[in-house]
């Protein structure tokens, strides 16, 4: 599994003010699409494009499109979905599922209560979006998931990670293709396995408590 983790001055300064526990749910939401964008230009480097002939005003040439099939981009619910704008503003012609999925706080396992994806995913490049990788466990099920659809490659976007999230990712993907993006990794987890020093509950943070 390949793991790039933002080294970025803009990306910290965005980082600092969202983890703040003062900054108010508008501005939040703000900066994790902002920071999708930045972080989707490290996630893109590897999709896949075709040539395609034009002819300028000048000259004709030969640059590329996005391949066929698109890149399918799935957020996770409920946080995921704060990540998506950001995406689709860079790659406007990708096309989007949806996996819904909540972490039990006790258990702390995943259960996926949403799915919305093309039954076949077969030869398909996905960009699964998701702010949080505590422990990983949501983010492994949901890369199971999409190489059981027939995945070809999957690329994660997380905005903070920790160690133990990204070794969890790392044995879920065993020798497949795997991309692991972080905007950045945090030292830990702390005894209700919150990321440290991280930026609370990001569902919260975005759409406020359901309870
Ligand atoms: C959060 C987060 C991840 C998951 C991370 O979602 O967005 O999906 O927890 O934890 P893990 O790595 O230990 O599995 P949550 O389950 O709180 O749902 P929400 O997005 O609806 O708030
Ligand atoms: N989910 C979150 O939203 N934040 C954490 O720190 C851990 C899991």
């Amino acid at each position: 599994m390949r793991v790039i983790t933002a080294d970025h001055p803009l990306i910290t300064h965005k980082l600092t003010v969202l983890r703040n526990r003062l900054t108010p749910p508008p501005t939040f939401r703000q900066l994790v699409e902002e920071l999708m964008t930045l972080l989707a230009y490290e996630a893109t480097r590897e999709v896949r494009v075709r040539p395609l002939e034009i002819e300028t005003p000048v000259a004709p040439t030969v640059g590329v499109r996005l391949s066929d099939p698109v890149p399918l981009v799935v957020p996770i619910l409920r946080a995921g979905l704060g990540m998506l704008e950001g995406m689709v503003k860079l790659m406007p012609t990708a096309e989007v599922g949806f996996l819904g999925m909540a972490r039990d706080e006790q258990t702390l396992q995943p259960t996926t209560y949403a799915e919305r994806l093309p039954d076949s995913l077969s030869g398909r490049q996905c960009f699964v979006l998701d702010p949080m990788l505590a422990t990983g466990g949501s983010l492994a099920a949901a890369i199971e998931f999409l190489f059981e659809r027939g995945a070809d490659e999957v690329t994660a976007v997380c905005i903070l990670g920790t160690p133990e999230g990204v070794e969890t990712i790392r044995s879920a993907a065993g020798e497949r293709p795997v991309t692991l993006v972080l905007g950045a990794l945090d030292q830990g987890l702390n005894e209700h396995a919150y990321i440290v020093p991280g930026l609370g509950d990001a569902g919260d943070r975005l759409y406020g408590t359901i309870g």
